[in-house]
């Protein structure tokens, strides 16, 4: 798919993905901010790469905030999302902070930014440059933007032997495909960088330094089954599995993720809960 039709993608899900996983990935992600704020420097220029509904932004620009009252010095935060409607949505979130000229929301392709280099004293990227079809684009931009010494903090999901949510979604849905579609599923890239060896080889490679790598537990919970449902069938992620299902293959594969879901909610009108497991890297430039 190209970078143009991905972010159509990311702009239909938009909406779902703000109500349904963005409070989930954003606890994540403020807690990725959290765990390097400390060592942000004064008056930090920080920028957000697929920021999505802008959910570590929002954390950063409280930062710059209570910088700016306690400090007299007040950092500044860039929050870009190729897609247009994550960075209206990030925008308008933003936008109940009165931060005022403390941020600014662009629509950016994180694989090529137009940005000067060494513009930013740290990047941050939540479950964004891990799913770039070419990370190695994604790394180097980031690279590129950063000042010598800069810091780089992301987040990637763990994979499913260490991760409860990928493989309880993931299970149902590969068990109850046709056999002509799973055998047509490519392996996904982003499982080479969901080990701590596999994360810290990339990014090194991109040219960063002193790679830290920790895990990350935190528990999603969506409203019913059929609300995470309804999320993974549009996900641009998940949903292209389905594209060349039939009516009734799709009808089997929601029997069996809705039952499997009901399972472990307890009903279908119950909430179920989904331990998930992601690894926070923090580098230098
Ligand atoms: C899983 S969401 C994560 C959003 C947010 N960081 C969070 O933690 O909630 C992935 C985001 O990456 C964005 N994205 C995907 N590819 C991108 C690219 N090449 N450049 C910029 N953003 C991209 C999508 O639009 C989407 O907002």
């Amino acid at each position: 798919m190209s970078s143009g039709d991905l972010s159509k993608a990311w702009n239909r899900h938009a909406e779902t993905y703000a109500r349904l996983g963005a409070p989930f990935t954003g606890y994540m992600a403020q807690s990725l901010f959290a765990a390097v704020a400390g060592r942000l420097p004064k008056g930090a220029r920080i920028l957000e790469v697929a920021c999505g509904n802008g959910e570590l932004s929002r954390a950063a620009v409280l930062h710059c905030l209570e910088e700016g009252r306690s400090e007299g010095v007040r950092g500044s935060v860039v929050a870009t999302d190729f897609s247009s409607e994550m960075v209206e949505l990030a925008r308008r979130n933003l936008s109940v902070l009165g931060a005022g000229d403390v941020v600014r929301c662009e629509v950016q392709d994180g694989q090529a930014l137009g940005f000067e280099a060494a513009s930013f004293d740290a990047v941050f990227s939540a479950f964004g440059i891990f799913l770039f079809p070419d990370r190695q684009a994604g790394w180097g931009e980031a690279a590129r933007v950063l000042r010598s010494g800069g810091l780089l903090a992301t987040a990637v999901w763990r994979g499913p032997e260490d991760n409860a949510l990928l493989r309880l979604q993931m299970e149902p849905v590969m068990a109850s495909l046709p056999d002509r579609v799973r055998a047509s599923i490519p392996r996904p890239s982003w499982l080479d960088i969901t080990t701590a060896e596999g994360l810290v080889k990339e990014v090194s490679a991109a040219g960063f330094v002193e790679p830290e790598v920790s895990v990350f537990d935190a528990v999603l919970t969506a409203p019913t089954p059929r609300a995470m449902w309804s999320m993974m069938r549009e996900s641009p992620l998940s949903g292209p599995l389905f594209a060349t299902c039939s009516r009734e293959e799709i009808a089997a594969v929601e029997s069996t993720v809705l039952s499997t879901f009901e399972a472990l909610s307890g009903g279908a009108d119950r909430p179920v809960r989904f331990n998930a497991s992601c690894h926070f890297l923090v580098a230098r430039s």
